[in-house]
């Protein structure tokens, strides 16, 4: 299969050491994670909106114009891009649910859009690279509408770059765009119409040689070294390795399941079990159901009545918008296991805990990454967040249009 055999030639290149000399064939993004990120209001309304889903959440502390766009907003995973010459750094979150890139405005003028102020603002005037396009940009999502203009330049990160990428440059966006390190989104979303994404431009100036990338999140949450992306390549240092009975060492199997059409890595899962004990478990969705890959927040979302359930049996208590746990029972608490393409991918408590602290608060917080979406059908669908990706190295395969998960490293 092309897969195994891409694979093994991706291995080959790592094994010769030729892998990293190559230039500009293979890009390593590091990935920060933003230091105590503002938490979790429930946030993945655009696309469930999209299934005749709504989310209900707390409310933001101010107004009304941001809850559908939190996931954005609320990002946890960003990394760094230069644009234009001489060039400007900005910092994106590197987000699989957008197809469109987009950096804010210096035409954005802070009094009348205060989400701009305290953020890295892209000044076309002041790159001699840059080309005009001017097509407005409106993205209507629900209760607010992002507003900008799409415009060209060079794009440069890591040791590569693409020129003439057309982007849009943000004029409006919710006011609570300025609590986010974020001053724009890479979208890593498949292409649906003629725009063309940022990988798909990265390949087509050849700047990698496979239409894929990967992401590897480190799974320490305290860190804020929020793990890599690879652009064009698998680094299999993120794979485990396991041991044969005979005593030999492999990379554990990767597991490829096909994605839906759309702009969303979005696939099905065969079913998921609570196991408490090997012989008592609860199966959720028995029939299977749909689960979206999501890079850019930590949640696991997924159909109230089903979380209420996972959170009643770890006997976790609301507080505010979370729920925790007793953090001396993370040990006990019951595994998830999601069946992908017939195999099982475990979490257990350690896994979807994050300890979490405040500045006012003298003790940790044990936090459940699980987060209920309230109107989200039984058999409906699934956010796979950094609770899982970190566990689980993703490759993003475009070209076959694919997506494999496999134990992380
Ligand atoms: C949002 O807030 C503005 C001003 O604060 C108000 O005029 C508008 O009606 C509100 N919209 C919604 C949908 O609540
Ligand atoms: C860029 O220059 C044009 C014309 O000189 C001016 O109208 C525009 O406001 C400038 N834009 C910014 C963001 O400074
Ligand atoms: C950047 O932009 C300029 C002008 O559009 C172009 O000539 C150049 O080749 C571009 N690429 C790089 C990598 O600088
Ligand atoms: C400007 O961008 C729009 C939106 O992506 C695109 O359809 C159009 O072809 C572009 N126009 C030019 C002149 O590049
Ligand atoms: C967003 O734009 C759409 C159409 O462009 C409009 O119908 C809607 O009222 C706008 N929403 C807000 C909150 O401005
Ligand atoms: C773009 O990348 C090429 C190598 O692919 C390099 O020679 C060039 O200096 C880079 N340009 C910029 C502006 O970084
Ligand atoms: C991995 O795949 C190979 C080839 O298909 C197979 O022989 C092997 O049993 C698989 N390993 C595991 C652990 O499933
Ligand atoms: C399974 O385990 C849960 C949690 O410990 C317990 O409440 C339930 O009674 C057990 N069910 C069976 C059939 O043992
Ligand atoms: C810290 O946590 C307390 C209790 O959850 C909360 O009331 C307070 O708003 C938090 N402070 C910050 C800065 O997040």
């Amino acid at each position: 299969m092309k897969y195994s055999i891409l694979i093994s030639i991706l291995f080959l290149h790592f094994a010769s050491g030729y892998f990293f000399k190559e230039k500009n064939q293979y890009i390593r993004i590091d990935l920060m994670r933003q230091k105590s990120p503002r938490r979790q209001l429930v946030n993945h309304q655009n696309i469930l909106a999209k299934y005749g889903l709504d989310v209900k959440g707390p409310k933001p502390p101010r107004t009304n114009d941001t809850i559908s766009l939190f996931r954005y907003m609320d990002n946890e995973f960003y990394g760094k891009i230069v644009i234009g010459k001489p060039g400007k750094t900005m910092n994106v979150a590197f987000d699989t649910a957008w197809d469109v890139s987009w950096v804010l405005s210096s035409r954005c003028q802070v009094y009348i859009t205060p989400g701009c102020a305290g953020h890295n603002l892209y000044n076309h005037n002041g790159s001699s690279s840059y080309k005009e396009n001017g097509t407005l940009y409106n993205a209507n999502e629900g209760t607010y509408n992002l507003t900008g203009f799409y415009s060209y330049d060079n794009i440069s990160m890591a040791h590569s770059n693409v020129t003439n990428f057309l982007f849009v440059e943000m004029v409006d966006v919710p006011a609570y765009m300025a609590s986010n390190k974020a001053d724009g989104v890479l979208g890593l979303g498949l292409r649906t119409g003629d725009y063309e994404p940022f990988l798909y431009t990265l390949y087509r100036q050849k700047k990698i040689k496979n239409l894929l990338f990967s992401v590897y999140l480190n799974r320490d949450p305290q860190s804020t070294k929020g793990g890599n992306i690879m652009l064009g390549f698998v680094d299999k240092k993120h794979i485990h390795i396991h041991q044969l009975p005979n005593g030999a060492k492999v990379y554990d199997n990767i597991t490829y399941l096909q994605v839906d059409a759309g702009q969303y890595w979005m696939f099905s899962v065969d079913k998921i079990d609570l196991v408490f004990t090997k012989r008592n478990k609860t199966t959720f969705c028995p029939n299977g159901c749909k689960a979206v890959a999501d890079t850019s927040s930590n949640d696991i979302i997924g159909p109230e009545s089903v979380i209420n359930q996972i959170h009643d049996s770890m006997n976790a208590k609301k507080f505010e918008d979370k729920w925790v746990v007793d953090c001396d029972k993370i040990s006990k608490l019951p595994k998830i296991d999601l069946y992908l393409g017939g195999n099982a991918f475990r979490l257990e408590g350690r896994n979807y805990i994050k300890k979490e602290k405040n500045d006012t608060l003298p003790y940790f917080l044990c936090v459940s990454a699980f987060t209920p979406s309230s109107t989200t059908p039984t058999e409906g669908l699934w956010v796979l967040g950094g609770a899982f990706l970190s566990q689980y190295y993703s490759i993003y395969n475009i070209n076959e249009k694919t997506i494999g998960f496999v134990r992380a490293a």
